[in-house]
C-alpha cells in the first residue's frame, strides 16, 4: 500500500507521481506515492479509508478540493484563505492537516521567472478556484490586486468573499486602465485552447504573462500575448512542481529543489 498518493477524477495523467520520485530520489527521503482515482460522489469515504489503511498523506486535485477543505479536522492559514484543500497531512494525533500549497507554488515560481517590484500591479483573469487560491498569497507579498473574469458579477462576488484580507480591484470589460507588471491566466479557457477577452492594450513588452495553465508546446494564452509583442512568459508547469515541492516540504520537513524536475518534465514534454 502507498502511504502518500494524489487524489482526484480523473486521475491516470497525474505527474505527481512521477515528481513525488525524483524529490524522494533527490531528498533520500523514501515515500511510497500513488494515484487514487475516486468516484465522484465517494470523496468523503475513500479518503478516510486511505488515512485508516495507513496513508499518511495526500495530494488532491480536481475536483475534490474543496471537499477536502470540508474533511480536514484542521487547516493551515492559506488554506482557510483559499477555501481549498491541495495537501493532506495525517497529524500524530490522528487528526487530518489541510493545507494548500497551490498559491505558494505560484509566488515562488513567479519569483523564478520574473523580477517584480515590491508593489507590483497584478491582474488575475478568472474567478473559479484557481484564481481563489493565489490571491492571499500575492497580497502577502505586497501585491496590488485587480481581478476580471468573463462572468462578471463571479469577480465581484469573488472581491465580496475576500474583501476582509484585502482589496481588490474590479478590472471590468471595458476598463481604461491597462497599466499591469503581470497579468496571471487561472481561467480553465486553454483547456478549450480559448483565450480570456481581455483589452490588447493591457499587453505591453515589458508585462509580465503567467498561465497556470500548461501543456505541450505553449498554451493559447501564450501564444497570443506572444503576438501581441509580450517578451516576458511563463506556463504553469514550475507552479506544478512548486506545489507539489511545498507538500513534500509539509510531509518531510524537507525542501526539494524544483529546478532539476521542471527541467525533466519540460524536455519529456518536448
Ligand atoms: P478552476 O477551479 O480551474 O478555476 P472553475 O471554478 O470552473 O475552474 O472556474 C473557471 C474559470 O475560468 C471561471 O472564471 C471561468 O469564467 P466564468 O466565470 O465566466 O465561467 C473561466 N473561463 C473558463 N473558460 C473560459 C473562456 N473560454 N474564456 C474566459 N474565461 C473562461
Amino acid at each position: 500500500t502507498n502511504e502518500f498518493v494524489v487524489m482526484g477524477n480523473p486521475i491516470s495523467h497525474s505527474k505527481s507521481p512521477f515528481i513525488h520520485q525524483q524529490f524522494s530520489e533527490q531528498t533520500v527521503i523514501q515515500h511510497r506515492y500513488g494515484r487514487l482515482l475516486i468516484e465522484l460522489d465517494n470523496f468523503e469515504n475513500a479518503a478516510r479509508d486511505f488515512f485508516q489503511r495507513g496513508g499518511k498523506g495526500a495530494n488532491v486535485t480536481l475536483p475534490f478540493k474543496q471537499e477536502a477543505f470540508k474533511l480536514a479536522d484542521k487547516l493551515t492559514a492559506r488554506a482557510k484563505c483559499a477555501g481549498a484543500v491541495n495537501t493532506l497531512k495525517l497529524l500524530e494525533t490522528g487528526e487530518i492537516l489541510g493545507d494548500n500549497t497551490d498559491g505558494i507554488g505560484l509566488v515562488s515560481d513567479i519569483h523564478r521567472h520574473f523580477s517584480l517590484k515590491a508593489n507590483a500591479k497584478i491582474l488575475i483573469l478568472g474567478a473559479g478556484g484557481a484564481a481563489r487560491g493565489v490571491v492571499q498569497p500575492l497580497l502577502g507579498c505586497g501585491y496590488q490586486l485587480s481581478l476580471s473574469n468573463r462572468t462578471e458579477s463571479k469577480a465581484e462576488a469573488m472581491i465580496e468573499d475576500f474583501k476582509d484580507i484585502g482589496l481588490l480591484r474590479l478590472h471590468k470589460a471595458d476598463d481604461t486602465y491597462n497599466d499591469y507588471d503581470l497579468v496571471i491566466n487561472a481561467t480553465s479557457s486553454g483547456v478549450s485552447e480559448e483565450v480570456p477577452l481581455l483589452d490588447e492594450q493591457c499587453f505591453k513588452p515589458s508585462t509580465c504573462c503567467y498561465d497556470m495553465f500548461y501543456k505541450v508546446g505553449n498554451t493559447a494564452f501564450i501564444n497570443w500575448v506572444v503576438s501581441l509583442g509580450v517578451n516576458n512568459t511563463a506556463d504553469g508547469l514550475g507552479m506544478l512542481v512548486g506545489q507539489a515541492a511545498h507538500a513534500f516540504h509539509l510531509w518531510h520537513g524537507v525542501m526539494p529543489e524544483v529546478e532539476p524536475v521542471i527541467n525533466i518534465l519540460r524536455k519529456e514534454m518536448a
